[in-house]
């Protein structure tokens, strides 16, 4: 029997993680990877729920997959990840030729189940228990992830890998679906984690990016009863030698205390880059969220920042239209990312998920085409103060880490002469500049020319030749 599979993933980076230790798994097991459905024995989609936007582009790419199973119908069909997790049976109901659902903390089932499928034991399913279906420890373990599994040939360059330190999320904030998806937030142990690292620096990896819905809420309890934190954590992987550069997302504001702040400052590998999403400039907003913190709290916080890491780059999520946002509300959203000047800011219109405590308690009451508005005029605010920042990097030279040719670089990609090439900053700034496809996984220096609210735009700083002679 032939063991193509094709995998197709959309939603956030622990997605993209999800899929490559899903791959890592299959290819143990005797599977290759193609690059579209129709060469495709197995199919999977690697899906998300945050937004309901996110889950009906599934369910239509599903729609069109239809025509390929019904011409073969030996071709597998699965469903993962959160949306897999959230709607269940239901996926069977809306795509009845779906073979195969498994939620995020089932993932290490797939080869088996893939085997019951093609064995002819029909459709399966394996999906962790919900928040209320046992006890702490049982719910728990049913969301357990299996990370050492790693791929590095299915990371988008082999030098950047992520890396899961935490898995789920506690804090319940009421419009949020990842709870029920991913469950009750765990902290992997450090042991498991620095092993991870080697193995990813061993494999070329020079940046890693810690993952976790709150991971700078990041803890693990030993049977000692000590703990490790987010800073302890840190201080250990910053000892992997091969490891150049540390990155971590999504923070969590309350938890970005003055220790974790200070360690970030004393350990050079660290990225000086924090992604700690506001989500509104309204404290009456943020009860209703129950995000746990008031726009003051959040500024003290940015206060911290400035005081300990002057240089960070902060970043943000925000939600526009959450239920019972006013103007007024909204106007404080516009406030705060003047006041914080963000490096950049996702920006979402609220979209009900059906399990929340918004959905069971709030009205949806700021209609679309108000959502829409509030939506394009923070962003126009955000791309202001952004431009504004990235501008005041004109004249000034930047290290980054150089990760490929851009989307303009591949496309006018002719052979050998310069293409555009794209690398980050260490604080997580993009910059583009003519150079060529040898230099992806270099750290270089780029003197920055001109920026956009998204974009530094540079060249590669003239290397003094100290004898031409050598040269001919
Ligand atoms: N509607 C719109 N945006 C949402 N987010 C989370 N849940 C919702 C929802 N129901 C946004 C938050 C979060 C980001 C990942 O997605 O801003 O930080
Ligand atoms: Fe969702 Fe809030 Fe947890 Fe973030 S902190 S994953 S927004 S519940």
């Amino acid at each position: 029997m032939s063991n193509r599979v094709y995998i197709k993933t959309v939603g956030c980076q622990m997605n993209v993680l999800d899929s490559e230790m899903v791959i890592a798994d299959l290819k143990r097991n005797g599977y290759t990877v193609v690059d579209s459905p129709e060469e495709a024995d197995c199919v999977l989609y690697n899906t998300c729920s945050i937004r309901e936007q996110a889950e009906e582009k599934t369910y239509s790419a599903l729609g069109t997959i239809r025509q390929a199973k019904e011409k073969d119908p030996d071709k597998v069909i699965g469903v993962m990840g959160c949306m897999a997790q959230k709607d269940q049976e239901l996926v069977f109901k809306r795509a009845p030729y779906v073979d195969l659902v498994v939620g995020p903390g089932q993932l290490h089932t797939i080869p088996a189940l893939l085997d019951k499928v093609r064995g002819g034991e029909g459709r399966q399913m394996a999906v962790s228990l919900s928040r209320k279906a046992g006890s702490q420890l049982e719910i728990a373990r049913s969301h357990e992830t299996f990370d050492p599994l790693r791929d590095p040939t299915m990371r988008p360059t082999p030098f950047q890998a992520y890396l899961r330190i935490q898995i789920g999320c506690d804090k319940f904030c009421t419009y949020c679906v990842v709870p029920n998806t991913r469950g009750p937030e765990q902290g992997r142990s450090p042991d498991q984690i620095l092993a991870e690292a080697e193995v990813l620096a061993e494999q070329g990896a020079l940046e890693i990016t810690l993952l976790g819905q709150t991971v700078n809420s990041y803890k693990f309890k030993h049977e000692d009863g000590t703990v490790t934190d987010m800073a302890s954590l840190l201080q250990r992987l910053h000892e992997i030698d091969r490891i150049k550069r540390i990155k971590f997302v999504t923070n969590y504001p309350k938890d970005m205390t003055e220790r974790l702040l200070e360690t970030i400052r004393d350990l050079p590998k660290v990225s000086p880059y924090l992604h700690v999403p506001a989500q509104s400039g309204s404290d009456d907003v943020l009860k209703r969220m129950k995000r746990g913190y008031t726009v003051a709290d959040y500024m003290a916080m940015m206060e911290r920042i400035e005081r300990i890491l002057p240089n960070a780059a902060i970043s943000s999520d925000f939600i526009v239209g959450f239920c019972g946002e006013t103007e007024e509300d909204f106007q404080k959203s516009v406030a705060l990312v003047r006041r914080c000047r963000f490096k950049n800011s996702f920006i979402f219109q609220y979209s009900v998920r059906p399990g929340t405590k918004a959905s069971e308690r709030l009205e949806d009451d700021v209609p679309r085409d108000i959502k829409a508005r509030r939506n394009n005029e923070l962003l126009a605010v955000q791309d202001e103060v952004a431009k504004e920042d990235n501008l005041k990097f004109v004249g000034k030279e930047v290290e980054i880490l150089v990760e490929g040719p851009s989307k303009k670089g591949i496309k006018n990609d002719e052979g050998d002469q310069l293409i555009q090439m794209i690398g980050r900053t260490s604080c997580d700034r993009i910059v583009v500049f003519d150079g060529n496809r040898r230099q992806a996984g270099q750290f270089m220096s780029i003197q920055i020319d001109d920026a956009s609210s998204h974009t530094l735009i540079g060249r590669v700083k003239t290397v003094e030749v100290v004898s031409l002679g050598s040269l001919v």
